[in-house]
Parts: structure tokens; C-alpha cells; sequence
């Protein structure tokens, strides 16, 4: 049973969704009493390939959330695609001399790339400047103001005399006003995370001339979000569940009070504004980005040969929306999103959770694109396999604080965690059983007994570095991965899979299989069978994370590439070991120092 507190604001939303659309549930989804997700991540400005801050950031752990409720059997779509609008895809354009569609597509194309390259799979990748999200996003506006809740003002902005421009968001740059740090751009500083009204800038400067800009009189269209305080603070308050961090972000975001925000640029490249007399203004590529979800989902029904099915998900209030992205992007899909959502003629569902990560740093410094300190993905490709980085940054993800990769700790990390304790207990445990048991482990009749038992006082838990609370058995560490996965924990899930394959290492010592071969056959079986069953269930568990190698690991079991998360609990009559190799291998020190050299010279990507 699903339980579900909702706001005032939100039942209106689902009872009208009800009663206009009548949306019956798809019949294996109720049979099952599956759930209907609906999950995306963060558009990625398309100035630039993949970063792993990218990853970390909003794609990895959403990959991961998607492919554990796939085999759950949950009803799910991944959605996603490129920011094409904004300043920081015309500056590039500019400082190469192309039209800013050309920075967008070569984008687009290599991020799906680098995106496969990792094996992260979207249902759909779309981009904001494709002719259907054009259409979406000015009727959003037309709908946003025809409710009431946009006001035209006219104001002053800087403006560089010798460009004769406007300067939006990132053509204009100075000292931030809140924390004071060089380097704030015209609508948020990095530094500290917070929106800024460019004319509040200390020492601004025009980045195209360079040139201290002049201030001049213009006219542009503001949301009201103080008109919709009372009810996104009551609708807010039904998101007890969502992550700390998120919440805390939001609340001193309103209690600072919420202002107008002006949703339209006076810029050459985003969507015209559809209103007439109004050449040279755009949508706030703010205000457009999120509605590419939408558009993206749009794009995704039609390639299905379904052009209707969007709103399968997008209006039923029964869809869990669920967007992932990094803690920069908070207020804008926690506060505005929900708001213009809300104001539009057909019941658009809300973000059901925002699952917002922190920041990854890189060698114990901030990551920065401008200062080319980081790993493209594209480079990181050219040396490792794409499920290594997964598992790294799953198990260092920043999830509650920021966090750091270093290449030191990627090679710790694919040395010891996979290659000396899974790859070894995979190894030594498919090698025996060829060797000396014929290729084939039978059932026995206690393993269910072992899984329930209490191997941790058995001396299990004694030299293992981890320490879980209620965490007595393995179905008990089972539950925890199912539960931390569920809660896109994907650090614990990642520590209590290392616990199950340490469990099994440390299993195969104490009952010496080597010795009972000699004089007990069935005793030895009873080891490696145990052994084998471990392993296929980290099979299931491990795959959201490192798919391929599970793949990998499963083939050498003979096990079927097509199951479920309820086949955890389905123990074979037997095992027979297929060709066995390495799953992991060592990477060397000077694999590593090479890294580290690259890292420092600067990629040649950009
Ligand atoms: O911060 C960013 O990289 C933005 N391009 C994120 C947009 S998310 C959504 F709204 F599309
Ligand atoms: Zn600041």
C-alpha cells in the first residue's frame, strides 16, 4: 500500500487529473501493485562533454535508482537531455566563431556518448533547442501568465556600450554580494551557491569587452513567487521524506523571503518570447531547462509510435516524479518548477522527491571546467572501462557531504574492494569447484539456515572493518542493500555488498574446503555451494551498480542474463561453472602516476 500525504495544493492537482483524464492503471502495474516512476536527471549545459562531476552529480545515482526499479518491475522511465539555451552555450559559441546550435548539437552528440560509454542508460536523451520543446515551453509561459502569476516591469540592467548588448547572467561578472568572492556571474555565484541579482554585483564587468558596463533602462517579465509562498510552504511541508540536505536548503532559501524573478533575457539565442513587440527577448533559460523534461518525454512517446503516452506519467498523480541533480540546482526544480508546474491548463504532476547530491571535488580541490581540473569522460574512456568509474564514484558518491575522488583512491578502490575480495572470492570459488568437484555444486539442505543464521557471532564479525547496526544475519544485509538502494543510499548499499563478499572470503576460510575435499566430499559442496549461491545473489544485488561485470560474473555461473529482484531468494538445485576468468584486474601504479600527469598538463578536449 502506498501511503501519501499530499498538500491541498497537490490533491486539487490529483483529483482533477482523476476526473478529466480518468487514467486507468496499466493492468500488470495494479495487478502487481507495482509503482509508476517517472525519474530524470539534470540537463547538462551542452557547452562542454561529460565531466565526472556530471556523473556524480545527477546521472550515476539516477542510473542506479532506475535500473534497481527495473528489476523490481517497477513501471519506470529514465528522461534526460542537454541544456541548450543559456550564456554559457553562447559564450563558447562566441569564442569559437560558430552559431550557438552547433556548440548545442556537437554537445548533445558526444555527451550520449560518453553517457554509453558508462552504460548509462536513458530512455531518452533529448535537447532544449529541438522544435517541440519550443512550442512546450511558450505555452507554459502563455499558461503561467494567462493565470495571473507573471508581471511586466521595466528596470535597469548593465549594458556594454561597446557590443551594444545587454549583459544576462554570465556576460557580466564580479564580486559576489553575499560571500564576496571573485568571479560571481550575473545570476549565481559558485562559490556560495546563492542567486544573485546581477545589479547587485560588486565591480561588475562586461565578459565580452571586459569593459565596465553602463546601466540602462529595459523591459521583462518577472514570476510571482510571492504570490505562491503560502502554498508551496504547506505543499513543502508534506516533504518530510526528502533528504536533509535538500530540506535545509530550502528553508533558508524561503525563510530569506521569496522575491519576483525575472523568467525572460534580452539575448539572441532561447526561445522567443510569445508575445508581440518583443524582439530580442528569450525565456530565462531557467524557466525553460525544466520544462525539457516534459519535452524530452514528449520526444520519447512519439519515437514509441505513442505520441499520447507522456502523459501516462506526466499526468497521473499517481507517478512518482523524481528528479536527480546537484545541490545547485535545488531552488530552481523545489521552488519555481513546482510553482509554473502548477499554473498550467492540464494537471501536471509535482516532484514526488529531489534527490539532491553535494558537490565531488577532484584531488582535494574544487572542480572547475574553466580551470580545465577535471576528468572528461571521454578521456577517462580512453584508458579504464566505463563500470569501474561507476564503482568508484557509487562508492564515494556525495551524497550527504561533498566528497572527493582522487586516482589514488580509484586505484585502491578496483584493487582491493573488487579485485582482492569479490574478483577472489568469485575466483577461488569457481576454480575449486572445477577442479576438484567436477564443475558442479549441489543444493544442500541448510543453506537457507546459513543465510538466516547468525553468522556474525559465529566469529564472522571478528576482523572485519564495518560495523552495521541490526544487521544480524545476511538476509538482514540483504534487506539493508534493498532498503539503501530504495533510499538512494548508494554508499551503504555499495559497503554492505563489500560485507556479503568479505562474509563469503572469510566462510571459505574457516571451513577450509581444501582440507574436507580429502575426507568429506559432501562437506567441501556444502562450502562451495553456499560460496556460489552468495555470489549469484551479489550477482542481482551488485548489477544497478556494475551491470557489465555482473553480467560477467553470471555467465562463468550459467546463470540467465533475464531476472528479477525477487529471484534473490530463489536458491538452484545447482550450479555448474561455466569458463572461468578474472573478473577484476589489478591497475598499476603507473596507471595511475600517468593519470595524475594528464591531469596536471590539461585535457586537449575542449
Ligand atoms: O546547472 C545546470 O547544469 C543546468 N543546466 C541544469 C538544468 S536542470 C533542468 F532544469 F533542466
Ligand atoms: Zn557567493
Amino acid at each position: 500500500m502506498r501511503f501519501f500525504v499530499g498538500s491541498d495544493f497537490e490533491d486539487s492537482l490529483r483529483k482533477t487529473a482523476f476526473f478529466i483524464l480518468q487514467i486507468p492503471l496499466d493492468e500488470n502495474t495494479r495487478r502487481k501493485n507495482l509503482e509508476k516512476i517517472l525519474v530524470t536527471s539534470a540537463l547538462t549545459y551542452a557547452n562542454g562533454p561529460l565531466h565526472i562531476g556530471h556523473v556524480a552529480g545527477s546521472y550515476l545515482n539516477a542510473d542506479i535508482f532506475v535500473r534497481y526499479n527495473k528489476l523490481l518491475g517497477n513501471d519506470i522511465i529514465y528522461i534526460g537531455g542537454t541544456d541548450d539555451y543559456g550564456t554559457p552555450i553562447s559564450i563558447k559559441a562566441e569564442e569559437e566563431g560558430v552559431k550557438p546550435r552547433v556548440i548545442a548539437e556537437r554537445y548533445n552528440k558526444r555527451m550520449k556518448k560518453d553517457l554509453d560509454g558508462l552504460n548509462i542508460q536513458l530512455d531518452n536523451f533529448s535537447g532544449t533547442s529541438r522544435p517541440r520543446h519550443i512550442k512546450v515551453s511558450q505555452d507554459f509561459f502563455t499558461n503561467l501568465l494567462e493565470a495571473g502569476y507573471v508581471n511586466k516591469k521595466t528596470l535597469n540592467q548593465f549594458y556594454d556600450e561597446k557590443h551594444k548588448r545587454f549583459l544576462a547572467d554570465r556576460y557580466i561578472e564580479g564580486i559576489c554580494p553575499h560571500c564576496k568572492s571573485e568571479g560571481a556571474r550575473g545570476d549565481q555565484c559558485d562559490k556560495c551557491g546563492k542567486l544573485i541579482d546581477a545589479m547587485s554585483l560588486i565591480e561588475p564587468r562586461s565578459k565580452i569587452s571586459g569593459e565596465k558596463p553602463i546601466i540602462k533602462e529595459t523591459t521583462h517579465w518577472y514570476i510571482n513567487l510571492p504570490k505562491f509562498e503560502k502554498q508551496l510552504r504547506e505543499w513543502l511541508a508534506t516533504k518530510k521524506y526528502w533528504k536533509d540536505n535538500v530540506l535545509n536548503f530550502i528553508m533558508s532559501w524561503l525563510n530569506e523571503g521569496l522575491i519576483e524573478r525575472a523568467i525572460t533575457r534580452d539575448l539572441n539565442w532561447g526561445i522567443p518570447i510569445p508575445l508581440e513587440n518583443t524582439k530580442g527577448k528569450v525565456l530565462y533559460v531557467w524557466f525553460d531547462a525544466p520544462i525539457g523534461y516534459i519535452s524530452s518525454t514528449m520526444e520519447w512517446a512519439e519515437k514509441k509510435g505513442q505520441p499520447d503516452l507522456w502523459k501516462k506519467y506526466w499526468l497521473d498523480p499517481e507517478t512518482k516524479l523524481i528528479h536527480f541533480l546537484g545541490k545547485d540546482n535545488i531552488p530552481f526544480h523545489t521552488i519555481i518548477w513546482p510553482a509554473v508546474l502548477s499554473k498550467q491548463k492540464e494537471p501536471f504532476i509535482l516532484p514526488y522527491d529531489v534527490p539532491a547530491n553535494e558537490f565531488l571535488n577532484l584531488e582535494g580541490q574544487k572542480m572547475s571546467t574553466s580551470r580545465n581540473w577535471t576528468v572528461w569522460v571521454e578521456d577517462y574512456l580512453k584508458y579504464f572501462d566505463g563500470e569501474l568509474l561507476r564503482y568508484v564514484l557509487a562508492a564515494n558518491a556525495p551524497e550527504t557531504k561533498d566528497s572527493d575522488f582522487t586516482w589514488k583512491d580509484f586505484q585502491n578502490k578496483i584493487n582491493n574492494d573488487l579485485n582482492n575480495v569479490l574478483g577472489n572470492l568469485a575466483n577461488r570459488t569457481f576454480i575449486f569447484i572445477k577442479k576438484y568437484l567436477n564443475g558442479k555444486v549441489n543444493k544442500t539442505e541448510n543453506i537457507d539456515k546459513l543465510f538466516a543464521e547468525n553468522l556474525f557471532s559465529s566469529g564472522l564479525n571478528n576482523n572485519t572493518p564495518f560495523y552495521f547496526d541490526n544487521l544480524e544475519d545476511i538476509s538482514d544485509i540483504i534487506n539493508g542493500i534493498d532498503e539503501s538502494y530504495k533510499k538512494y543510499k548508494v554508499r551503504r548499499a555499495v559497503q554492505l555488498i563489500l560485507l556479503l563478499t568479505r562474509i563469503g572470503n572469510r566462510y571459505f576460510d574457516i571451513e577450509k574446503p581444501w582440507v574436507t575435499i580429502k575426507k568429506n566430499r559432501s562437506e567441501a559442496n556444502e562450502t562451495l555451494f553456499f560460496c556460489s549461491e552468495l555470489l549469484r545473489r551479489i550477482s542481482i544485488l551488485f548489477t544497478p551498480i556494475m551491470p557489465e561485470a555482473m553480467k560477467k560474473l553470471r555467465k562463468m555461473m550459467n546463470l540467465a542474463d533475464d531476472f528479477e529482484w525477487d529471484d534473490i531468494k530463489k536458491v538452484p538445485e545447482s550450479f555448474k561453472i561455466g569458463e572461468v576468468s578474472p573478473l577484476f584486474k589489478k591497475i598499476e601504479d603507473a596507471e595511475i602516476e600517468k593519470q595524475l600527469e594528464l591531469l596536471k598538463e590539461g585535457s586537449e578536449i575542449l
